[in-house]
């Protein structure tokens, strides 16, 4: 059911809440009871982007160290016109993961001079991000039109919105691909394919191999943003699940795994100590040093990002870069 809208150019539905009515709350009870009481301990990244999180992931991208999202935005600064002119009668955007959207204002500009009304579906896991750039993006374009998705694109996938019988951008940003396993990785791109029609196109933002000290400061930078990013995910237990963690006794860490080429994150527990989680009614134990996995960001090279386009039913069609190499979007045309 759509929520009441203020704009008549907006339409929010909550896919979250219709999934769960008894709560959201109790998905996020099994994933943290599943989590921590698994060997080794682990909590699923998508808990980072509660509201708070997904402040902090903003202020992540604006860090000297996170070259990610300013690399993306000057590909995009310079290139955005011919990634939306590379598809045929394009009218539409939709984006998994659009957080603040900024980036994506360049592309829906670009479309925006190319024809005189554009329609753009977000979805985020975070309502009140999804709803907060929404209200912003009209603000901005008058010939914009929102039908924004509150989901967890993992569990539901809502189908893809066209207009006048145009083609679909689906902008998949920030190297979130990355966060899954090759596996995650194949399986999600499929899904997507899925709700794609031929034609339409994939902007994939691929983060690329390169040293890993370059790697290991923009996920563990010097003012500790990062750092709170990855311990807030505790927080949110503390206060969703009426946990005690004390976030003074956990350390954040961020290594480079050479041979899977990835980013790990952990929070590691300086210390022994016991966690009393009371809505669970469960006690969890660290030893100290012990570590709970809680991202990987997969870095990848051109040959993988082909491969893994051809496998999951799309053709690889055009990559540009940032002028430092760093960062790749990758277009790729559902085939
Ligand atoms: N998609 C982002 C990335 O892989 C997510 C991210 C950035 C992240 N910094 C982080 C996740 C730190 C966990 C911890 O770059």
């Amino acid at each position: 059911m759509p929520i009441a809208p203020l704009d008549p150019r907006l339409t929010i539905h909550d896919l979250l809440i219709a999934a769960q009515p008894e709560g959201v709350v109790s998905a996020f009870a099994d994933d943290v009871r599943n989590g921590l009481t698994a060997m080794p301990k682990q909590l699923p990244p998508k808990y980072f982007y509660d509201a708070l999180g997904s402040h902090l992931f903003e202020a992540i991208c604006q860090l000297p160290e996170y070259y990610l999202t300013r690399a993306e935005t000057a590909i995009f600064e310079r290139h955005a016109s011919a990634i939306v002119a590379a598809i045929h009668d394009l009218t539409s955007i939709a984006e998994f993961g659009s957080g603040s959207a900024v980036k994506s204002r360049y592309l829906i500009a670009a479309l925006l001079a190319q024809r005189a009304t554009v329609h753009y579906q977000p979805l985020d896991i975070s309502p009140k991000i999804l709803r907060q750039s929404a209200e912003a993006l009209l603000e901005s374009y008058a010939g914009l039109s929102v039908t924004g998705y509150v989901c967890d694109y993992l569990q539901q996938m809502p189908p893809l919105e066209r207009r006048d019988k145009g083609r679909v951008l689906v902008l998949f940003l920030g190297s979130n691909i990355g966060n899954y396993t090759p596996d995650e990785a194949r399986a999600l791109l499929q899904r997507m394919r899925q709700t794609m029609q031929p034609g339409d196109g994939l902007l994939l933002g691929a983060d690329l191999k390169k040293d890993r000290r370059v790697l290991e400061a923009a996920y563990d930078d010097a003012l500790g943003v990062t750092a709170a990013f990855n311990l807030n995910v505790l927080l949110r237990i503390n206060q969703q699940l009426g946990a005690d963690f004390d976030l003074r006794q956990f350390a954040h860490s961020a290594v480079f795994n050479e041979t899977h080429s990835r980013m790990e994150m952990y929070a590691v527990s300086r210390v022994a100590q016991t966690v009393r989680l009371a809505a669970l009614d469960l006690s969890v134990a660290f030893a100290a040093g012990e570590m709970i996995h809680t991202e990987y960001s997969h870095k990848f090279d051109a040959a993988q990002l082909a491969a893994l386009a051809t496998a999951t039913g799309f053709a690889p069609t055009r990559v540009w870069r940032d002028e430092g190499g760093l960062f790749s979007s990758n277009l790729w045309l559902a085939a």
